[in-house]
């Protein structure tokens, strides 16, 4: 069996230094935020390039505190995308305020920048782009159109750690970068986690009392927070797995090259890495009409795909009260239709990957 990801195989090979670390807490007592938390902010985010980070307990909290950061509230647009996990339209939702989205581009499955401006009514508060499986969206042109708008650009990075774009890696591009560290994400924890990256104080400090029910000093309450605190065990595995990151990231790029190359000339829509991009392949997707049908054949072959995600979010019943029908996001649809996500993790093998693409190549050969 070739699974979509493996955290079995990555636990193995990190057991011995995840076992004291979390003996560590557990002698320490520290079991909510604390020293190891800490540490973990202050290290990942010199790792994603940011001067702040701040360790909530999903990534969804991340972009809540974000969003709230920034001002955003009942009465405010944010303009982001329908091609998402629902969790980046349910942030904006917690704060009141209203989604409004853009379509993608088919290329990169990241927001169309050149579809932005039309979106913009004198109620946008803030820009919300997706980096999408892994791969940045398109940062300067959204940075210069919220600039001439006076717009916060807040980057959902859950997952993209350590992507980079043009060089500078993902969080620290916009104003705000929110992470997730839901188990199968390329850092992930054992549990839930998240982080907000910033290099605007104000909003660090802000976030920081968000995050624990608004209170600087303990029964201060100044703002009307949260308990959205990163849990100590978390930081702990967190900063072990941290310093294998990029030992991993290289791996998934490595498997995506082989996936690249072993699929090129069988017809077979693969992923376009931008020019611009250090894409981190937390998803690598290829493109279909039959898609059903391949995913059953691969996994009469014991090979387990995903899909990411087969709803684009205006169409979702939860969201329906947005107003939006089908049609109205046609990029988003189609790749809601047609993608199919390939088993993608550090450890899959080389012949885990050929296995996969000869089982691909067989479905796209006329008999
Ligand atoms: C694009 C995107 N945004 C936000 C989230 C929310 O993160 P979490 O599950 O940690 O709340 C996720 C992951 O689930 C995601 O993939």
């Amino acid at each position: 069996m070739i699974p979509f990801v493996d955290l079995k195989a990555q636990y193995a090979s990190i057991k011995d230094e995840v076992l004291p670390a979390i003996q560590g807490i557990l002698e320490s007592c520290q079991f909510t935020l604390g020293a190891e938390v800490v540490e973990f902010e202050k290290e990942f985010a010199a790792y994603s390039q940011a001067q702040h980070g701040i360790g909530v307990n999903t990534g969804t909290s991340a972009l809540h505190v974000a969003l709230l950061a920034a001002g955003v509230g009942p009465g405010d647009e944010v303009i982001t995308v329908p091609f998402t996990f629902v969790a980046t339209v349910a942030a904006v939702y917690y704060t009141g305020a209203r989604a409004v989205f853009v379509d993608i581009d088919p290329r990169t499955f990241t927001m169309d920048v050149n579809a932005i401006e039309a979106a913009i009514t004198p109620r946008t508060k803030a820009i919300l782009p997706v980096h999408l499986y892994g791969q940045p969206a398109d940062m300067d042109p959204i940075l210069e159109i919220a600039k001439r708008h006076g717009l916060v650009v807040i980057e959902d990075a859950a997952q993209a750690h350590g992507a980079e774009y043009k060089g500078r890696r993902v969080g620290s591009i916009g104003d705000m970068g929110c992470f997730s560290f839901y188990p199968g994400k390329n850092l992930g924890a054992y549990g839930e986690g998240g982080m907000v990256v910033t290099g605007n104080a104000e909003y660090a400090r802000t976030m920081r009392m968000l995050r624990d029910w608004g209170a600087e000093k303990k029964y201060e309450h100044v703002l009307k927070g949260y308990n959205y605190r990163l849990e100590g065990i978390q930081g702990a595995v967190l900063r072990v797995k941290l310093r294998h990151l990029e030992a991993w990231t290289e791996a998934r790029r490595a498997a995506a090259a082989r996936y690249d190359s072993m699929l090129a000339g069988s017809g077979i829509s693969t992923p376009e890495a931008m020019p611009y991009a250090r894409h981190v392949y937390h998803v690598y997707a290829v493109r279909t009409a039959q898609r059903a049908a391949w995913q059953s054949a691969l996994q009469a072959q014991e090979i387990q795909t995903g899909i990411h995600y087969p709803i684009p979010v205006h169409l979702l019943p939860a969201y329906a009260d947005l107003g939006y029908k089908a049609g109205d996001f046609p990029h988003a649809e189609q790749a809601a239709n047609e993608v199919l996500s390939l088993p993608m993790f550090p450890e899959l093998t080389s012949a885990q990957t050929e296995t996969v693409c000869n089982a691909l190549r067989k479905l796209t050969t006329p008999a």
